[in-house]
């Protein structure tokens, strides 16, 4: 079984969806999540759907390797960012070689780096007058939204389209793929 560990910081949809997904996998387990807010949602819905879920402030991912540890002792073999905010810390880099996934909602390269995510992002492409966004699941380096590309889905932007209607079509595009983007690349 290859053990997943989500790292989130909000809402928590995509680790639902991976969740979900995986639960009947032969496979890949979802094995906890992880999160660096104290009040973010993501919380609630591992436990409704009974995964283990662990807080963790700065301090024990940047300076005293708590969370690497954690991700060690659980045996831990992909870590998956599905909302998470934060530079994945080096130790964890270091022990997680090219088997760390994020997603982000836009085509990378553009709208990405420090301060690009969630809403400002749908904010930033529809001042822009984009005419079409989309999702990039890419493995995690060192910089913010910048390793290797896996995969990238596209969607078009009408005169119409507001920032929250942007959104609700990268969801739909990060439900629809985001899953089966993990499994192909764990599996291959
Ligand atoms: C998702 O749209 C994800 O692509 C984005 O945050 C949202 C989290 O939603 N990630 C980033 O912006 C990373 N730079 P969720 O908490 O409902 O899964």
């Amino acid at each position: 079984m290859i053990k997943l560990a989500i790292l989130a910081s909000g809402n928590g949809t995509n680790a639902q969806q991976i969740s979900e997904y995986f639960a009947a996998s032969n496979s890949i387990k979802v094995d906890c999540v992880i999160y660096n807010r104290k009040d973010a949602f993501v919380a609630e819905r591992a436990k409704q759907l009974n995964i283990p879920a662990h807080y963790f402030g700065r301090k024990a991912f940047y300076e005293d390797g708590e969370v690497l540890r954690f991700l060690q002792q659980r045996e831990i073999d992909w870590v998956i960012l599905a909302g998470f905010l934060w530079l994945v810390p080096q130790d964890i880099l270091a022990a997680f070689p090219d088997r760390i996934i994020n997603i982000h909602p836009a085509l990378l390269p553009n709208y990405g780096g420090a301060g690009m995510y969630g809403h400002h992002v749908h904010e930033a492409v529809i001042a822009n007058h984009e005419k079409e966004s989309g999702i990039t699941i890419h493995m995690v380096d060192k910089q913010y939204d910048h390793g290797r590309t896996l995969f990238q889905a596209k969607c078009q932007i009408t005169e119409e389209d507001t920032p929250d209607s942007l959104a609700a079509k990268i969801h739909l595009l990060e439900k629809e793929y985001f899953p089966q983007v993990i499994e192909r690349t764990l599996l291959s």
